[in-house]
């Protein structure tokens, strides 16, 4: 890994170059990557469309970086562990050469049940070594996957499906998370009821939870297998892609309604998150490394599958629940594998942390040698405890900020090369650009001063589109500051010039880590048809970062608590467990202004009972509903 900052200085080294001449250092850095045929160019870009292009004319398959590239040298090396939900079921392990070999098996089921190349694949598997495999194995043909979390909904399912107009979809029976058996297949039946571009699906058995399979449209993983064992295992050569080809679609929320499916195209994606996963974690060779984010979201794309397998890492992949069967599983298998690197979220750190320190206490975690964190800014005790009581005081700790958008980090603390400070993700790597903007669209010089993040240049592992609708890529990114990206977060730049990231600035809740639409999650309450409005806001959670309060209002004769149970029945009917809100207050009035917009700055500090700063109320339509609002909300705190 000839890319590997060491020390501070090489760090600012590697900054300035990327600036002075950004194509000269990803060039150089692409380097490191098999490419069937080099690039022309490395970048062309404006952020005014937006077009973005690395690495053009370059043939690449990310596979053939991610597998057989390392099975001459590493062949027998573990790529995946995979430690099951049930602690006293076996765990499995992929050698390199083993993965390579179920990949290629995969990728000609793929091809016998009709993908090709540019057809898009939904997969919605539990943390199985056989999602990886399936990932890899479109990837390896050139088909475009876009993986949903396991805890959606099938009506999110379908929206997806549908918005990317996928040909195959791939689940399993069931899954096992804790105590748990997710019925993932049966929520897939529900979901293809509204879809009519899906003519296979392919079903993996891991819980064999009794399901319908449909004829002529569901066939078995292990049947599919069987029949290339029986073709005696064709070899499956990885398909030449275009570096700005499409890699994946992964859909996530924002402002409005509708979660946006965020396009990855192949060179860029690959470059970004093999050098950033090198570098952040200073990933070393024969390390294990422990991710313990889901592949349904953006960490696990990137920090599980292809970030550590174009290094040649060991991954390990967990398929349950930091509290099963106790709130000790993370330790013991930190203590079980060894592992060096740990990378986890701070709503975890806390929920462990609840539970107190005799789930640590006795666990050899020695071999730990750096921690890291994603998902939302970590606050100053999950930080203490996480270095206390995990890292000994002893390792370094990564705060990696970075967005679905994003591909990988681009502000973060790098291992005992960089600085840390407890809050802060400190300061960007090689090739970010970030600048910190006011109100009036100015950028703010100087330190000790606090804006919306931008990014002024590109990166590789930047988005380049949403799906099917660029105007709302422009729109959403790249035209509230011109010839800048915004990420919708608010950022601090301290007197030393290091960044903390502050939150979002935008309607949209960061819940355990997750990202979740006000305004999704406003459709999905108005659906219900006794609400006739609804306003959602987030407030400080101890466990999950933020909360969900829902301010409803319901039409008068209904019976409030069945009400309340209907409209979270109705939430995770159209998104999934994980929108429901943690508070609802039935309300008569909503605070409005004179035009009619809701003034949800009023609900949040409501919700977060800070009613000193409650501001002006006076432009309201009618200010009296502020106090009734107060009050219905101080009956909730007593009760
Ligand atoms: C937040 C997750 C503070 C942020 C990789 C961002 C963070 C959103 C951090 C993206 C961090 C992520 N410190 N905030 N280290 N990491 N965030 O798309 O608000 O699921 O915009 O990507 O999470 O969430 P997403």
């Amino acid at each position: 890994m000839s890319f590997q900052i060491k020390t501070f200085e090489e760090y600012q080294d590697a900054y300035q170059r990327s600036v002075k001449d950004p194509e000269q250092f990803w060039g150089e850095i692409a380097d490191n990557f098999f490419w069937k045929r080099k690039w022309t160019n490395v970048l062309s870009w404006n952020f005014k469309e937006p077009d973005i292009k690395w690495f053009e004319g370059g043939k690449v398959n990310i596979t053939e970086n991610c597998l057989d590239r390392h099975i001459y040298q590493y062949g027998d090396k573990p790529a995946i562990i995979w430690e099951p939900n049930d602690p006293t079921e076996a765990h499995r392990i992929l050698s390199y050469k083993q993965l390579l070999n179920k990949v290629e098996q995969f990728s000609t089921v793929l091809k016998n049940n009709n993908i090709r190349k540019g057809d898009r694949v939904c997969i919605y598997l539990p943390m199985v070594p056989e999602l990886v495999i399936a990932v890899l194995a479109c990837a390896r043909i050139g088909a475009i996957h876009s993986v949903v979390f396991g805890g959606f909904s099938a009506q999110s399912i379908a929206d997806r499906i549908n918005d990317a107009t996928c040909k195959l979809v791939i689940t399993a029976d069931g899954g096992f998370r804790g105590t748990k058996v997710l019925e993932l297949k049966s929520i897939v039946d529900d979901a293809l009821m509204q879809c009519q571009s899906v003519e296979k699906v392919i079903v993996l058995t891991r819980s064999r939870t009794p399901i319908a399979m449909l004829k002529g449209r569901d066939v078995w993983w292990e049947d599919e297998i069987n029949k290339v064992e029986t073709q005696g295992n064709p070899p499956c050569p990885a398909e030449e892609m275009d570096a700005e080809d499409t890699l994946f679609i992964l859909y996530t929320s924002g402002s409005t309604g509708k979660p946006k499916g965020v396009v990855h195209t192949t060179g860029g994606y690959m470059v970004y998150t093999g050098y950033t996963f090198a570098n952040t974690f200073q990933y070393a060779p024969g390390d294990v490394y422990f991710c313990t984010a889901d592949i349904g979201w953006i960490t696990g794309h990137s920090y599980i599958v292809y970030g550590p397998l174009s290094q040649g890492a060991t991954s390990l992949m967990f398929e349950g629940v930091p509290t099963f069967p106790d709130a000790g599983r993370f330790w013991d298998i930190v203590e079980k594998y060894k592992v060096n690197i740990l990378y986890t979220a701070p709503t975890a750190i806390r929920s462990l942390m609840a539970f107190g320190d005799s789930f640590v206490e006795g666990k050899d975690l020695s071999s730990l040698r750096v921690l890291g964190s994603v998902g939302e800014p970590i606050n100053e005790e999950a930080w203490n405890w996480y270095n206390e009581k995990i890292g000994k005081g002893k390792c370094p700790i990564v705060d990696t900020w970075w967005q679905t958008e994003n591909g990988g980090h681009l502000i973060t603390s790098i291992a005992g090369v960089t600085p840390q400070l407890p809050g802060y993700a400190l300061l960007p790597l090689p090739g970010v650009q970030p600048c910190l903007m006011d109100e009036n669209g100015n950028e703010i010089e100087g330190n000790d001063v606090s804006g919306n993040l931008c990014i002024k240049f590109p990166w590789p592992g930047m988005l380049r589109t949403t799906w099917g609708d660029h105007e709302r890529c422009k729109q959403t990114y790249f035209s509230t500051y011109a010839d800048k990206y915004f990420t919708g977060d608010g950022c601090y730049r301290s007197p030393e010039g290091y960044y903390r990231i502050t939150g979002r600035v935008d309607d949209v809740l960061n819940v355990s880590g997750h990202r979740i639409g006000t305004a999704e999650v406003e459709n999905a309450i108005n659906m219900h048809s006794d609400v006739v409005e609804s306003a959602i806001v987030g407030y400080p959670h101890a466990v999950k970062g933020q909360g969900i309060y829902a301010y409803v209002i319901a039409h008068h004769h209904i019976d409030a608590e069945k009400t309340r149970q209907d409209i979270l029945q109705t939430v995770t009917r159209i998104i999934g467990a994980i929108a429901k809100p943690d508070i609802i207050q039935f309300v008569d009035e909503l605070p409005k202004t004179r035009s009619g917009k809701i003034m949800r700055r009023i609900l949040r500090k409501v919700a977060e009972d800070d009613l000193s700063s409650l501001g002006d109320t006076s432009t309201l339509q009618d200010p009296s509903v502020v106090d009734a609002i107060i009050q219905g909300a101080e009956k909730i705190r007593q009760a």
